[in-house]
């Protein structure tokens, strides 16, 4: 078993990823923000089976939250998640400070085009500028051969492909599937913040999204949304913001099960003052 050392300064990681381009190592990166669960451990396998080496990076990031009051909420404890990765194959953590990563203030915008014009770039205007802001300090950093994301963050995905094309990384991006609580509610950090009711209200999200599925291809696109929608505000608990049936690559609506092979249904709901996102693949839909 690997002893994880935590690194906290830009400087300490500078010197251990020398050491490592030394010895020729794979680097397998997993950027988080903390409050670690099974999701977040999944990718920190995954990267454990493809890389050498694995960093996993621990920074709540200021810019990606649009709402000061949930950035303030987000849960913290460094101590629980050191625990937590100490029987995985992280070997290093980097756990910096805001002004480790922002010395300055970064103003860079970026540009996207559709891709974050939509679902959650539509509903939480910038946040996907401040995620591009950190993944890419982040991937310059620790300069990984590849890096581990969760589909249970679909727009996310689409949106660190891009900024990688863009900027010419050379780092690959492995997308990892979406891990559930035995109720079939996605793992979010953010679950620890739901009361009871809405934690028992809360994988009725999920339940629907499978239920749907029974929609492809008979019913149509229209209806399959109507009656997610309808479904999940059946329960009171639950305000859904979003439900969106795209194509997988341009996460441009459909109106037809043909248009596109890769068909997803992208969900943002709130359960209370927290909001959870989730999505299904409709595989096979064309047929
Ligand atoms: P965070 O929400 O901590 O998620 C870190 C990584 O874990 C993301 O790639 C996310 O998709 C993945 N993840 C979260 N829940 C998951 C689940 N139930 N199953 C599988 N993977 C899951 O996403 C972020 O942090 C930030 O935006 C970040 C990329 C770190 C930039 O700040």
């Amino acid at each position: 078993m690997n002893v994880m050392e935590l690194i906290k300064t830009r400087q300490e990681l500078d010197d251990r990823r020398s050491q490592l381009r030394k010895e020729n190592k794979s680097v397998g990166f997993v950027p988080t923000m903390g409050a670690l669960h099974q999701g977040h451990l999944s990718l920190v396998e995954a990267a454990g089976k493809h890389c050498d080496v694995v960093v996993v990076s621990i920074f709540v990031n200021p810019t990606q939250f649009n709402d000061p009051g949930d950035l303030e909420r987000y849960p913290r404890d460094l101590e629980k998640d050191m625990q937590l990765l100490e029987n995985t194959p992280c070997e290093l953590l980097f756990a910096p400070s805001v002004k480790e990563v922002y010395p300055e203030s970064d103003t860079r915008t970026f540009d996207f085009g559709q891709l974050d014009r939509v679902m959650e770039g539509k509903h939480r205007p910038g946040h996907f500028n401040g995620v591009a802001q950190v993944v890419s300090r982040l991937f310059e950093m620790v300069g990984p051969h590849k890096a581990f994301f969760g589909q249970k963050d679909f727009q996310q995905l689409a949106i660190i492909r891009e900024m990688v094309r863009q900027m010419n990384f050379g780092t690959e991006i492995v997308a990892c599937s979406i891990i559930r609580e035995p109720d079939g509610l996605a793992m979010s950090s953010r679950n620890t913040l739901l009361t009871k009711k809405h934690r028992k209200s809360a994988p009725l999200i999920a339940k629907t999204l499978s239920e749907s599925c029974n929609f492809v291809p008979s019913k149509s696109v229209a209806d399959t949304k109507a009656f997610v929608l309808k479904h999940i505000e059946q329960d009171e608990n639950l305000i859904p913001e979003y439900f969106e049936i795209v194509n997988g690559d341009t996460l441009q609506s459909v109106d037809s099960w043909e248009e596109s092979p890769y068909i997803v249904g992208c969900i943002a709901v709130f359960a209370g003052n927290v909001r959870l996102i989730d999505n299904i693949i409709y595989k096979n839909c064309a047929k």
